[in-house]
């Protein structure tokens, strides 16, 4: 089993030593009675929630995290319901599928609305999380991404980015996103800064009834949210969750037609496993901290 892992809500053990990480892949050992599912040497990845099938997450799942409040994937072998994966297809590699149940399924969400019941049409800015299934769309969407590090700044631009903002240098970036979308703003926002940057998000969002999606809470000490500015924008706000197995089911199968490659920035050996939790810590990845299966 391969893993990889996403943020320090992630792989910091909850009460009672449980074993870390949130996503895996890896081939099936053996089967229970009765599984119909899957069959032995399938290859699989994890869903993050384990019971949320499809429509609207079960309230129950956000307290049923893997490495939080239940044992995670880091592991050769993991005995785990059937319900709780996802086939993957022989053009994605385990490495590459290990870092698929969190971040791009979250990706995915926030582009597609399943859970809502939702789709919009060909959103054409947006940020940060989402550059590479965004900039990977055949009808392309046009994508405005921020970070501090001129160095993650030229990788986002390699992947597709078409604006980059550094918000520590451009604290208004807000106004940015109208300049560079000639004052009309984006259509979709995913917003992982949270309380740090809502309020620029909704100037982003301009006047036309743009999505915000909210997904993170990296930021703190933003302006506090204004009812009049809300009610200005027309914006409409979403929260996403990661996504369902039926969510991870679409995203697998559409990365196996139309393979945009997972953005790995390292993998470390399983033996190993604590180099990779230094050195995502040290926060000098971009990409996906892969652990190999031994
Ligand atoms: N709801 C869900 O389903 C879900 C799923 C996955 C993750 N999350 C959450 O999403 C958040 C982000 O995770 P991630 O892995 O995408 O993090 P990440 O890779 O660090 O990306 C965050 C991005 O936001 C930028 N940023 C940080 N502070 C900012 C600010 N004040 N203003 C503007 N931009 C700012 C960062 O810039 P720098 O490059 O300068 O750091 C970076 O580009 C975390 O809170 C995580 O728990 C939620």
């Amino acid at each position: 089993m391969t893993c990889s892992f996403l943020d320090g809500d992630h792989f910091t053990n909850g009460p009672g030593s449980l074993i870390p990480v949130s996503d895996a892949a890896g081939e099936i050992a053996a089967v229970g009675e009765g599984v119909t599912r899957f069959a032995v040497g399938d290859r699989v990845v994890n869903t993050f929630h384990t019971n949320w099938i499809g429509g609207r997450l079960p309230a129950a799942e956000t307290l049923r995290g893997y490495g939080n409040a239940q044992d995670g994937q880091l592991a050769q072998y993991r005995a785990v319901s059937e319900n709780a994966l996802a086939a993957l297809p022989e053009s994605l590699t385990y490495e590459q599928g290990a870092t698929l149940p969190c971040a791009a399924v979250t990706a995915w969400t926030a582009r597609h609305a399943a859970e809502a019941g939702r789709r919009r049409a060909h959103p054409r800015h947006r940020r940060c999380l989402a550059v590479r299934p965004a900039a990977g769309e055949g009808a392309r969407a046009r994508v405005i991404a921020t970070t501090s590090s001129a160095a993650k700044a030229a990788k986002l631009t390699g992947l597709g980015a078409d604006t980059v903002i550094d918000y520590v240098e451009t604290p208004e970036w807000g106004q940015a996103v109208l300049d560079a979308t000639g004052g009309r703003g984006a259509d979709r926002i995913v917003e992982v800064g949270g309380p740090g940057t809502f309020a620029q998000s909704l100037v982003a969002a301009g006047t036309h009834h743009a999505e915000i999606v909210l997904v993170g809470f990296v930021g703190t000490g933003g302006a506090p949210i204004g009812f009049m500015d809300l009610f200005r924008s027309g914006a409409t706000v979403r929260k996403t969750w990661v996504g369902s197995r039926e969510d991870t089911e679409v995203l697998v199968r559409r990365l196996a037609v139309r393979p945009i490659g997972p953005v790995i920035d390292s993998v470390h050996p399983f033996g190993d496993a604590d180099a990779a939790f230094r050195h995502f810590a040290g926060r000098g990845n971009f990409g996906k901290v892969v652990i190999a299966a031994p």
